[in-house]
């Protein structure tokens, strides 16, 4: 098969290492807190990561980590930005909700347009943006952290169209666990982890998608990051990197098997910034 070809745009990215990470309580089916993680594994995989991303061109920020917030590693959860504006990001569960002020902290001290919410929503978490999908389109998702009220607040603030998506299993919580940007107008996504009507509208939006099946969402394969060429996502997603490699795309495969005991991998630990 053969495809236009496939082009990176050099990206930003905000990352925080798994210094202070651990699973100590259980906010989502991955988590088991009688399973002990190794820390010192956690934070090799994260570093092999970070380098992945730089070695590809990016530019990678890091944020410093807590010790009383074992899952700020998931720094995708943090805020949402667009067009050089942040919606900031308020938490579902009380465990997380003082990370919102540290990625606060950070885009107040740079140049960007900060929002703080009203609304409970989980950044990146359940945000995707497509600059060149209809123009530029946000994708977000409710059911289990953020409200669908936040997707309104989000539109107003980021002034892009918000498309509303029903999640509907618990193990795939937030959106980038069930869905991605492959590049600027393109997602991959697995569609049972969204109500029939929402798989619809993402039928109707993206006809070209990569469709992901149920062993590629547990294998946290669509919980990658691409830069519109390379697909980086972990290794146990052998056959997501062999669909994506098929539509086009070049798979990096990272190994991330101690965050997927927090409940995330690749993307969950990556925050794009978008000046
Ligand atoms: N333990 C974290 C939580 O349940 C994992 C967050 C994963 N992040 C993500 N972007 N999906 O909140």
């Amino acid at each position: 098969m053969s495809h236009t070809e496939r082009l990176p745009r050099t990206r930003t990215y905000l990352m925080c290492p798994p210094e202070h990470f651990t699973v100590e309580y259980a906010i989502n089916p991955w988590m088991d807190t009688t399973v002990p993680v190794d820390p010192a594994l956690a934070l090799k995989q994260w570093q092999l990561l970070r380098e992945t991303l730089t070695d590809l061109g990016h530019t990678v920020h890091v944020l410093q980590p807590r010790p009383e917030l074992p899952d700020m590693v998931y720094a995708a959860n943090g805020a949402f930005s667009v067009d050089g504006k942040v919606y900031g990001a308020r938490f579902a569960y009380p465990q997380r909700a003082a990370e919102a002020a540290a990625h606060r902290h950070f885009y107040v001290s740079g140049s960007w347009e900060f929002t703080d919410p009203e609304h409970v929503n989980e950044g990146e978490g359940d945000f995707a943006y497509l600059p060149d999908a209809y123009g530029g389109l946000i994708l977000a998702g409710y059911g289990f952290r953020t409200e669908p009220v936040a997707h309104t607040e989000a539109q107003e603030v980021l002034g892009r169209p918000v498309i509303s998506l029903q999640l509907v299993d618990p193990a795939y919580y937030h959106l980038d666990t069930a869905l991605a940007a492959l590049d600027d107008r393109n997602v991959t996504y697995f569609p049972e982890a969204f109500s029939p009507a929402s798989q619809r509208v993402l039928a109707q939006l993206f006809p070209e998608a990569v469709i992901a099946d149920r062993a590629d969402a547990e294998a946290f394969g669509l919980n990658l990051v691409s830069d519109g060429r390379h697909v980086v996502l972990n290794t146990e997603a052998t056959a997501m990197g062999e669909k994506v490699r098929a539509a086009g795309y070049t798979p990096v495969h990272v190994e991330l098997g101690e965050l997927k005991r927090g409940g995330g991998s690749v993307k969950c630990a990556v925050a794009e910034l978008r000046p």
